[in-house]
Formats: structure tokens, C-alpha cells, sequence
């Protein structure tokens, strides 16, 4: 009797707080970190979205490793990297197959570009 009530509390609980999403929480808001830096903020989305195929040595048919500083630079600067994250045409972007990256992923990624592709 006594677990009959709390999970009716607990499926209470959980309809009140699904009845209140917005559109506004469904969007990262995250800031951008100040300087985007590979290892405080590329190595993880590189690692948790491209070194499935992007090893070392690469596999599944990727032609380039991304498991490094250098090799994740190299990439922005001779293999289009951006171009391939940003592009919404399935053919041609990465993650191969798509899905494409949460936006504010991509937007760390342009940003370490700017901010002049530190690894530190
Ligand atoms: C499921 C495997 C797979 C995943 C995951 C993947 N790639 Fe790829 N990637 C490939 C394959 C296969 C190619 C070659 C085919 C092509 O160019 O479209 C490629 C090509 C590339 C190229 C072009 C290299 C060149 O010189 O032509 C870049 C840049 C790239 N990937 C970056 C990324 C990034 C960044 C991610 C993560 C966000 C990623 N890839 C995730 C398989 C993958």
C-alpha cells in the first residue's frame, strides 16, 4: 500500500515537470566558453563523435586519424573538418551517416577555429 502511494507520487511528480518543458529548455543555452581550448573543450567531442572511425590506425573506410592535437588541427586546416560538421547534406558530413552534431557542438568547434586552434 505504502509503494502504491509514492509511485503515485512519483508518476505525479514526473507528469507536473514534462507539462512544463518550453521550447527555450529544449535549446542548449550554454555560453560558449570564453577560449575554446582542444583540450578543455575539442578533445571530448571529438572523442565521443568521431575516433569510432577516426583512429588510430582509422577504420570503418575514414582516411584520417583525429585522435590527436595535432591531427584534429591539421584536419580544420587541410580536410575541411568544419565544412564536414557544419553541412547538413547526409552525403557529405560527419558524423558519417549522420546524425550532425548538436549545434552547440559545432559552434565550439568554429569557435576553437577562431579563437586560433590552442591546445592549452
Ligand atoms: C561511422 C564512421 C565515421 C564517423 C563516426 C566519423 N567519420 Fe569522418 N569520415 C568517415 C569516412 C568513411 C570518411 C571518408 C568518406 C568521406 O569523405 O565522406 C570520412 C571523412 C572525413 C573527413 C574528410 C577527410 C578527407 O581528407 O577527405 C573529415 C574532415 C572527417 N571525416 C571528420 C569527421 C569528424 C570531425 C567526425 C566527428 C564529428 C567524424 N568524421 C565522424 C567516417 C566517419
Amino acid at each position: 500500500m505504502k509503494n502504491k502511494y509514492a509511485l503515485y507520487l512519483i508518476l505525479l511528480a514526473l507528469s507536473y515537470s514534462c507539462s512544463y518543458v518550453s521550447e527555450e529548455d529544449l535549446i542548449d543555452a550554454t555560453p560558449l566558453p570564453e577560449v575554446v581550448t582542444y583540450q578543455a573543450n575539442v578533445k571530448s567531442i571529438i572523442d565521443n563523435n568521431c575516433i569510432a572511425c577516426h583512429n588510430n590506425p582509422p577504420i570503418n573506410g575514414a582516411p584520417i586519424s583525429l585522435t590527436t592535437f595535432n591531427d584534429v588541427k591539421n584536419a580544420i586546416e587541410n580536410n575541411g573538418l568544419i565544412g564536414r560538421i557544419s553541412s547538413t547534406d547526409l552525403a557529405f558530413s560527419m558524423p558519417f551517416g549522420g546524425p550532425r552534431l548538436p549545434q552547440n557542438l559545432i559552434d565550439i568547434v568554429v569557435k576553437w577555429e577562431q579563437d586560433g586552434l590552442l591546445e592549452n
